[in-house]
Order: structure tokens, then C-alpha cells, then sequence
């Protein structure tokens, strides 16, 4: 037993692999980073503060906090040859392809001479990445609307950071908004780890070959980017917008109930949580904050999320499916109304979830008897046979 919670053994016997990071209890609605429950990071301490957490083991006091941030800092501009790179893609082409590209382009820039097995090489990857994926994040937003690059300013906060990179200009500063830049930073805490989701469990993988963490990076990028994952952010804005209007949402229902129609209620079920997503909790409080704060009254398609959200859970379909709004389910809303635009949202995911990413990746290079992951499978394929010359196969 673990005090607040006790575990099968036979349960960790089972288990993909152990794990000291984050605890999740998919039946009673439980996410805890390093022992802390997710409410109570996201409303009292800020982003910074968590990736120290998820990286050392516990909250860094004021001077750590402060010596951390700096440290931060210090890498939050990338190599003046990355700007080139950029300029390969498309101009439309959608931000998460250029992550993908470039995540992993980043070990020719900063992985040389590198020792995985080296805990200050593996600390200094990573503030290197909690640093630079809001620049580049923000240089994939940049290119895909033909503005120029902004460079970070290091007097802002993280999110205050990422905002001014994303909407200032050459001739026009971006006034922070300090509504905006909690309810990034608070978006940002919310999705910084979830255990072994797919794109963890992705950037796992790739790391258990020995490849270099840019290269893992990129591999929970891809993964990340699918609908049924952190893509489910982008889709769920796109499908309110589709219902557009309470009236038609019971359309809507019928077709996720549709066994012949592939169609799925973008936002809502999960993997492991049978009951609320805690994370959601959060969201659907700050989205309601922030749209208040912001005096945005009527928004349409918050109407539509919460009228939808009210008929799912009294729908007997989604009782028996134990199918509830996930983290997904409101944080496009927060977005579409803080101005970031409905393609970054996953970027934005990703963007958070590079500390999760990265700190498993450093928690598993620790382990002295770490394996390469070689998952098996059931075949059922074709009998063993014999091969015919050409002429005889029909
Ligand atoms: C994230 O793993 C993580 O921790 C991920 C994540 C993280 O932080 O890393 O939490 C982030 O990815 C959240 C999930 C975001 N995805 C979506 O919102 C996409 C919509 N959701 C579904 O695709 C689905 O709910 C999944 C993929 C999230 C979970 O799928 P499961 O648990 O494998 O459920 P299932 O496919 O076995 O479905 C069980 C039943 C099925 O019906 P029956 O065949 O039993 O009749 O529930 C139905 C499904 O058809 N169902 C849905 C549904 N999700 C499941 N029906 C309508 N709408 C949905 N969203």
C-alpha cells in the first residue's frame, strides 16, 4: 500500500514498465504528478514550476524556482541556421508537420558530442527543449502566415513569451494580456504528463533503441498529432463549429451512436478515465473564467460544448461507455478565445507535453537494467508453406 493509494502487484506485473512520475486512477477521476493531484498544480503554481517538479522529483523552492527559470532562459533562442529550415515547407502547410521536421532536425544542431548516459548532458537537453519548443512553436505559426520570426524576450514569463513570439511584429509589440497568460500557462500545466499515454509511450519506445531524445521527441510529436490523440483538440473545436448551433446536436448524437458511421464525439472518452477527466474539470472551470474575464458573453460555441456535455452525460449510451468530456473537451474554446489559431492547437499540446515527454525519457536512460522495448504479438497469419515457381501460382 502507498498510503493514499494501494496497487495490485499484480497489476505492476503487468504493466508496460514502473514509473515514479505521474499516477493516474482512470475509475475514481485521480492524476497526480509526483504526489501532487493536477487541481492544485494548476491553480497554485505555474508551468515552470511543474516541469521543475516532473524533472527533480518535487516544487522547487524560490531560490531553485528562480535559478531554474534563469537556466530556462538562457536557451530560449535557436540556432540562426534553424530559421532556414523552416523555409523548406510549404507556406500551408499545417504547424504540426513543420514540429515533426524539425524536432528531430534539432539533433544535428544540439545532440553532437552529447552522452545519453550522462545526467548533465540528459538535464541540459531538456531545459534546452522546455526553452525552445515555444520559439520554435511559435516560428511554425510565424511561417505558415508569412510574417517574420519574433525573437524571445526574456524579461516575459514562459506563456508571456510564447504569446509575444506568436502575435507581435517587427513594428508592433504584443501587449500581454495577464488573463491570457494564466490561462496559457495554466493550459500548458494541464497537459504537461500523462503517464504512459501513446506519444509517451512513443518517445519511450524510440528511446529504448539508445536514439538521441531530438529524435524521440519527434517521434511523440507524430503521435501525438492523431485525431483519437492530441489532434483531438483541433477536431473538437472543428466539430463544435460543425454543430454550430444546440438545436442540432441531438444529429450529432445519432451519429456517434451510429455503428455504421465511423463518427466520434471528439473530446469525450478515454483510455484510462471511466469517470471525469480531472484535467477537465479545470478546463471547464478556466474556460469559463477566462471567456468572463475576457467579457466575452455569448459564445456560441461554448452554448453548443456545454449543452452537449449536459445531454452525453444523461444519455444512456454514454453512461454505459463511462464516456466523459476528456482534456480535450474545452481547452479548444480557451484557445479559439485567447486568439490562437485552430492549427496550433496541437502544437500547443505538444509544445506542454515536451516535459512529460522528455522526463520519461531521462527516468527510463536512468535505469541501470533499461531494455529495448520489443512488444510481441498474436499472429494470425498464413500456416508455414511452401513457395511455387511463378508460373505455377494461380
Ligand atoms: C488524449 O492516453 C492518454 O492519457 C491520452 C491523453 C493524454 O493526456 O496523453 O489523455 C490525451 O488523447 C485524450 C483523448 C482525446 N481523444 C478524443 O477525444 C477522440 C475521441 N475519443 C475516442 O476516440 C476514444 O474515446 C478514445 C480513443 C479516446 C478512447 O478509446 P477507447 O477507450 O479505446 O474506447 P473504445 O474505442 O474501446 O470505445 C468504447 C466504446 C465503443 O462503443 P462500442 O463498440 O462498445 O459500442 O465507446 C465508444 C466506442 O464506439 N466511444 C465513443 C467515443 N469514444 C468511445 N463513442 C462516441 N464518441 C466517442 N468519443
Amino acid at each position: 500500500s502507498h498510503g493514499y493509494f494501494t496497487y495490485d502487484p499484480g497489476f505492476v506485473s503487468t504493466a508496460s514498465c514502473k514509473s515514479k512520475i505521474t499516477f493516474i486512477d482512470g475509475e475514481k477521476g485521480v492524476l497526480l504528478h509526483r504526489g501532487y493531484p493536477i487541481a492544485q498544480l494548476a491553480t497554485q503554481t505555474d508551468y515552470l514550476q511543474v516541469c521543475y517538479l516532473l524533472l527533480n522529483g518535487d516544487l522547487p523552492n524560490a531560490e531553485q524556482y528562480a535559478n531554474f527559470k534563469k537556466r530556462v532562459t538562457y536557451h530560449t533562442m535557436v540556432h540562426e541556421q534553424i530559421n532556414s529550415l523552416f523555409k523548406a515547407f510549404r507556406r500551408d502547410s499545417h504547424p504540426m508537420a513543420i514540429m515533426c521536421g524539425i524536432a528531430g532536425a534539432l539533433s544535428a544542431f544540439y545532440h553532437d558530442n552529447l552522452d545519453i548516459y550522462d545526467p548533465e548532458h540528459r538535464e541540459l537537453t531538456a531545459l534546452r527543449l522546455i526553452a525552445k519548443m515555444p520559439t520554435l512553436a511559435a516560428m511554425a505559426y510565424k511561417y505558415s502566415i508569412g510574417q517574420p520570426f519574433m525573437s524571445p524576450k526574456n524579461d516575459l514569463s514562459y506563456a508571456g513569451n510564447f504569446l509575444h513570439m506568436m502575435f507581435a511584429t517587427p513594428c508592433e509589440e504584443y501587449v500581454v494580456n495577464p488573463v491570457i497568460e494564466k490561462a496559457l500557462d495554466r493550459i500548458f500545466i494541464l497537459h504537461a504528463d500523462h503517464e504512459q499515454n501513446a506519444s509517451t509511450s512513443s518517445v519511450r519506445l524510440a528511446g529504448s533503441s539508445g536514439a538521441n531524445p531530438y529524435a524521440c521527441i519527434a517521434a511523440g510529436i507524430a503521435s501525438l498529432w492523431g485525431p483519437a490523440h492530441g489532434g483531438a483538440n483541433e477536431a473538437c473545436l472543428r466539430m463544435l463549429e460543425r454543430i454550430g448551433t444546440v438545436d442540432r446536436i441531438p444529429e450529432f448524437i445519432a451519429k456517434a451512436k451510429d455503428k455504421k458511421d465511423p463518427f466520434r464525439l471528439m473530446g469525450f472518452g478515454h483510455r484510462v478515465y471511466k469517470n471525469y477527466d480531472p484535467r477537465a474539470t479545470v478546463m471547464r472551470d478556466t474556460c469559463h473564467e477566462v471567456l468572463k474575464e475576457l467579457n466575452i458573453k455569448d459564445h456560441p460555441i461554448l452554448d453548443v460544448a456545454v449543452e452537449l456535455e449536459r445531454i452525453a452525460r444523461s444519455d444512456e449510451y454514454f453512461i454505459e461507455r463511462k464516456l466523459y468530456p476528456n482534456v480535450d473537451f474545452y481547452s479548444g474554446i480557451i484557445l479559439n478565445a485567447i486568439g490562437i489559431p485552430t492549427n496550433m492547437f496541437t502544437v500547443i499540446f505538444a509544445l506542454a507535453r515536451t516535459i512529460g515527454w522528455i522526463t520519461h525519457w531521462i527516468e527510463m536512460n536512468e535505469e541501470a537494467d533499461s531494455r529495448i522495448g520489443r512488444p510481441r504479438q498474436i499472429y494470425i497469419g498464413s500456416p508455414t508453406r511452401d513457395v511455387r515457381p511463378i508460373n505455377e501460382r494461380e
